[in-house]
């Protein structure tokens, strides 16, 4: 019988295909991720009109972490949250956006197996400027029984721990990039079509690249390791001599999703006025480093391996190194 070839596949094709390969898996988890791609396209829509419409600017209020909070960071969580609550596949959420964890507690969400944490918008303080946002979220199996309204304990897991973790990119194209143990595939929005369609099968990320990401306006804040790394990357390459490119845009998932396809290392340290660095464990760091990690890459917060982490508070930050292997046993060897 001869198949009939058709070029693109679509996420919702590409996560029940998958589901092919484990005829007892029961679908949920690409439940959960269509349901992902969906709200994602509705925060596409509104990223893309944001200088239209006046959703620009401070909604006035300051999240849990003392920050303002532009309106289209609450319309994406609002449509994040949303989509999960009316969805099957997720039992409950933490948001950085939000002070607690909201349990779902109707029977159906209670009856799901996974809880879902995420960045609604990352990035947001290049909105107003049309510089690349983006999304970042991570799927971990609840500890407690199912049929209960989930608890705390379910979200204060180990990275190591995710089945799951992805971002979207809204960018000069927008993609949706996510990762389980078996792989990491990206799909780019096809806006005549409103699908998202795999265009990066499975995404390794290169053992070395030329790029490196960090703030250097914090350069005198780093420890003297950090500082000696970063000279390093100024004066020399291990490939051709020459020293590596420096690119920060600001908003980590364009600068970490660059990397991952380019080859490269992305720093968020510590500083002498924040020790522990700006990026939040549980909705960045984790979800980038099982990424990198099931990529080929590494993701430290310069002393342990950041999935090791164990965490005690929802909204807990941590100095986060992330990128190539190379690159990130370089980096080691100067701290
Ligand atoms: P958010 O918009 O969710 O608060 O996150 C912004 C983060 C991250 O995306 C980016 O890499 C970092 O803040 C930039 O911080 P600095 O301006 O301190 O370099
Ligand atoms: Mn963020
Ligand atoms: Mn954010």
């Amino acid at each position: 019988m001869s198949t009939i070839k058709r070029q693109v596949m679509t996420l919702d094709e590409f996560t029940i295909q998958q589901l092919r390969d484990f005829p007892h898996a029961t679908g949920e988890l690409s439940g959960l991720l269509r349901d992902m791609g969906r709200a994602a396209k509705r925060v596409n829509v509104e990223v893309n009109k944001a200088g239209l419409v006046d959703i620009l600017g401070d909604a006035g209020a300051v999240n849990v972490q003392g920050e303002d909070v532009k309106k289209l960071d609450i319309f994406a969580n609002n449509q994040f949250q949303g989509v999960l609550q009316h969805g099957i596949s997720c039992a409950g959420i933490a948001s950085e956006e939000l002070d607690d964890i909201v349990a779902f507690e109707d029977n159906v969400s209670c009856g799901s197996k996974y809880i879902c944490m995420f960045d609604p918008l990352d990035g947001s303080g290049n909105i107003d400027v049309n510089v690349s946002i983006g999304t970042i979220f991570s799927v971990y199996r609840r500890v407690t029984p199912v049929g209960s309204p989930v608890t705390l304990e379910d979200f204060l897991q180990p990275g190591r721990k995710q089945v799951a973790a992805g971002y979207m990119v809204y960018g000069s194209s927008t993609m949706l990039v996510y990762g389980t143990r078996r792989g990491v595939n990206g799909f780019t929005l096809d806006p005549s079509i409103g699908e998202f369609c795999l265009s990066h099968p499975n995404i390794k990320t290169p053992e070395f690249g030329n790029i490196y990401s960090v703030n250097h306006g914090n350069f005198f804040q780093y420890a003297t390791g950090v500082q000696k790394y970063i000279d390093l990357c100024q004066r020399k390459n291990k490939d051709n001599g020459g020293p590596y490119t420096q690119r920060y845009i600001g908003s980590m998932v364009a600068d970490v999703h660059r990397n991952l396809i380019k080859g490269g290392i992305f720093m968020y340290p510590g500083t002498t006025a924040k020790p522990k660095g700006k990026l939040r464990l549980l909705y960045e760091c984790n979800p980038f480093a099982f990424i990198l990690e099931v990529a080929g890459g590494k993701a430290t917060n310069g002393i342990e391996r950041i999935l090791d982490i164990q965490p005690t508070e929802l909204h807990q930050r941590s100095p986060l190194f992330i990128g190539s292997r190379g690159m990130m046993e370089e980096l080691e060897s100067c701290l």
